[in-house]
C-alpha cells in the first residue's frame, strides 16, 4: 500500500498508527504495541482475602502477574491499577485518554452500581473497555443486577 500523507509533528502519531493497523497483514512488523489498562476497583487490593467464597483466593498481585504473562506473549502492553477512590478511578480514565491507551479493562467493583460519574468518564474518554466481575452478579443482592457501565460498554465478563 502506498501511503501519501502531509507529514508534520501533530499528526506524525496517527499517520504511524494508521500505517500500521492497515499493514497488519502486510509483514510491516509490529511497530506500536497495543496498550491495555486494566482498572481494578474499590476492594479489590483485598482479593485473596475478602470474601474468598465469592472471589476465590488469588491475590490482586498474582492476578496482575498473571495478566502481564497473557499480555507479554500476545505483544500487548499492559498496564493494571487499582484504587478504593472514585475520583482517582476517574482520573484513571482521564489520563488513558490522554495517553491514547487503546483498551480498557475495568472491574469498577461497587461504583459499578452507584457510580454515574464513573459512566461520564467513560463517556467523555470514548474509549472502548469491557466491564469485568468475578462473582455471578445474578446470584446475589438485587442491587448488583444494575451496572452505570453495562450499555456503553463493548461487552461484560
Ligand atoms: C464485583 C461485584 C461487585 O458487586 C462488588 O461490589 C465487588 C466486586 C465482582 O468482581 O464480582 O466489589 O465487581
Amino acid at each position: 500500500m502506498l501511503y501519501n500523507f502531509e507529514l508534520n509533528f501533530d499528526n506524525f502519531v496517527d499517520i504511524l498508527r494508521e500505517i500500521c493497523e492497515n499493514s497488519a497483514n502486510e509483514n510491516f512488523g509490529v511497530w506500536f504495541l497495543k496498550q491495555v489498562l486494566v482498572l481494578h476497583g474499590p476492594n479489590l487490593n483485598l482479593l485473596g482475602i475478602r470474601e474468598t467464597n465469592l472471589y476465590g483466593t488469588v491475590t490482586l498481585d498474582a492476578l496482575n502477574d498473571t495478566l502481564a504473562t497473557l499480555a507479554m506473549n500476545h505483544h500487548i502492553k499492559l498496564e493494571c491499577r487499582q484504587t478504593n477512590a472514585e475520583h482517582v478511578l476517574i482520573d484513571f480514565i482521564h489520563d488513558a485518554k490522554a495517553r491514547r491507551i487503546d483498551f480498557v479493562i475495568i472491574n469498577a467493583a461497587a461504583f459499578t452500581h452507584t457510580s454515574i460519574a464513573l459512566r461520564d468518564a467513560m463517556l467523555a474518554a470514548k474509549l472502548p473497555f469491557i466491564e469485568v466481575h468475578i462473582s455471578n452478579l445474578y446470584g446475589r443482592e438485587e442491587y448488583r443486577r444494575h451496572s452505570y457501565l453495562a450499555d456503553i460498554a463493548s461487552g461484560i465478563i
